[in-house]
């Protein structure tokens, strides 16, 4: 048998539920994998909450949106981005339905080879978060020389995107709480504390402007402190600011069209991660049966990094 995790209602991390399954067979294009690594995302609370539709039909509804893990059986013409997958793969898989299980079937379309120098956890988390960072980049354009603002820079998407900006040869600002700034500071970024305020701190570090600004929050001070310090704000790019959306910043999401840089970000993020020039924290893992816990601390809010089930 499989054990997942499904939610059996709308509504906290309370809903969650362990129930087991017929392992399942994989159809054509199809891959089985033996899950290793499952991360959480603040979407996947998101979701169980019902705000992405809450149809009683659609319970009890599966969980979890990226895993890694070894391939246990393939279906026929399972091929995936870098080639034919086969059993006995270690890879990783983003996005998938149902990732909070020991066993997923996924299509082979979304399955990638894990570099052995990355571990589980790392591997079963850097895929949305990392694609989700490149996005935004992208769209925000900050080149090397410029000031780029990034709001929760210490969240998970935060920390990738302060990274590969700081690689690229942008300052780059960030606000964190202050348990946060050493982290902000080993990266390269300057982290800033946000708050009342937080407006008139940036400037008093970046006395000739900010050029580009990520938001990873979506509090109105985050949009509204770029709104002041940006001077073109289709350079003010937010992942969370979905309430805001007639201010004139860029909102993005794995729905957008252009995202394909999401869809080919495994082939930067995972040499990097293996490489050990890309750092993913992962502060906390849990047993599977332990997920209503592990989905209970990121919606918290300040988890620090990625928060994985480890099955
Ligand atoms: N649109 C998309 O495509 C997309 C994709 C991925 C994620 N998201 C969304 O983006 C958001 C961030 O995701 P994540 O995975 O990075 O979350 P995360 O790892 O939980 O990080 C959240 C960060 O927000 C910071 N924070 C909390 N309250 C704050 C405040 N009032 N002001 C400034 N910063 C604050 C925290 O910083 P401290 O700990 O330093 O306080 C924390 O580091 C979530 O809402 C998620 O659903 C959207």
């Amino acid at each position: 048998m499989a054990t997942k995790v499904v939610a059996t209602a709308f509504g906290g991390p309370e809903v969650l539920s362990v129930v087991q399954a017929d392992v399942p067979e994989p159809g054509p294009g199809e891959v089985v994998i033996a899950v290793k690594a499952a991360g959480i995302n603040p979407f996947d609370h998101k979701v169980v909450a019902g705000a992405t539709g809450a149809a009683p039909e659609r319970l009890p509804l599966p969980v979890g949106l990226e895993v890694a893990g070894m391939v246990t059986a393939v279906g026929p013409d399972a091929t995936g981005p870098a080639g034919p997958v086969t059993v006995g793969d270690e890879v990783v898989a983003q996005p998938v339905t149902g990732g909070y299980a020991d066993t997923v079937v996924v299509p082979a379309g979304v399955v990638v080879p894990k570099p052995p120098a990355v571990d589980w956890p790392v591997a079963g988390s850097i895929l949305m978060v990392g694609g989700t960072a490149e996005h935004a980049l992208q769209v925000a354009d900050a080149k090397a020389g410029e000031t780029l603002l990034v709001h929760g820079a210490a969240g998970s998407v935060g920390q990738i995107a302060v990274q590969l900006a700081v690689r690229d040869g942008v300052r780059v600002i960030g606000t964190a709480g202050t348990s946060n700034h050493e982290l902000l500071r080993s990266y390269g970024a300057i982290p800033v504390t946000y708050g009342p305020g937080l407006a008139d701190r940036v400037r008093a570090i970046a006395p000739d402007g900010v050029d580009a600004a990520i938001d990873t929050v979506g509090t109105d001070e985050a949009v509204d402190t770029s709104l002041e310090l940006v001077t073109d704000h289709r350079r003010i790019v937010s992942i969370a600011a979905f309430g805001r959306a007639d201010s004139g910043i860029v909102l993005i999401s794995g729905d957008d069209p252009e995202t394909h840089v999401r869809a080919n970000a495994w082939r930067r993020l995972l040499p990097a991660a293996a490489d050990g020039s890309l750092k993913v924290v992962v502060t906390r893992t849990y047993p599977l049966v332990e997920a209503a816990e592990a989905l209970q601390f990121v919606r918290d809010g300040h988890a620090g990094g990625k928060v994985v089930l480890v099955p």
